[in-house]
């Protein structure tokens, strides 16, 4: 459903039911991104306004994301740590390449956002089924709906805003690439690690 090409080991879990307070750490920080993303849209491209309108509903949604996963960090006695390093989106960042017309670099942006939500809920699923932590898989599953609806959204802007059929190679072809990163990866408690 969500077109991704390699799925992710269920052994990650393993990794990450180790170390819960890193994965909260970096989910957190995940949410506070999703949240600079949507602002950063709307700043960009305020021409585009129902992207301006489904980002502002975003920003509010995302923050909201944070602050639950906030929640959990302070009820199990933790403070939140550092941002971490998301190497996984540092690298998938660099297949398109710069410039381009501005919508060239809408759909750009758009097909990153919409991947990383797809990866994001395939992670958020894993967990939902295989953690331990039954609070915390139902935690993952309520997440896991958001970021599908997400993951929708953004290819669907991608898909109106530009070329139907130059959007739908370029989503093919970043598929094919974030399978190729994600093949190293699965080996961190991180969400994308
Ligand atoms: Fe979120
Ligand atoms: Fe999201």
């Amino acid at each position: 459903m969500l077109g991704l090409k390699l799925p992710t080991d269920p052994r990650w879990v393993n990794i990450v039911e180790k170390n819960i307070e890193e994965i909260l750490t970096d989910h957190a920080y995940c949410e506070q991104k999703a949240t600079s993303t949507a602002i950063s849209l709307i700043v960009s491209f305020p021409e585009y306004t129902e992207l301006v309108q489904e980002m502002i509903k975003l920003v509010k949604e995302e923050v909201s994301h944070f602050k639950m996963v906030h929640d959990k960090i302070i009820e199990r006695g933790w403070v939140l740590g550092r941002d971490r390093k998301d190497d996984y989106v540092v690298q998938l960042i660099t297949f398109f390449p710069k410039g381009g017309s501005r919508t060239t670099q809408l759909v750009h942006r758009l097909l990153y956002a919409a991947l990383i939500e797809a990866r994001s809920c395939e992670r958020f699923k894993l967990l939902s089924e295989e953690l331990e932590d039954k609070e915390l898989a139902d935690f993952y599953r309520s997440l896991m709906i958001s970021e599908a609806n997400h993951y929708t959204m953004f290819l669907n802007f991608a898909r109106t805003y530009g070329d139907r059929n130059e959007v739908d190679k370029k989503w093919e072809d970043l598929l094919v690439y974030e399978a190729k990163i994600m093949k190293d990866l699965g080996n961190k408690e991180t969400i994308h690690g």
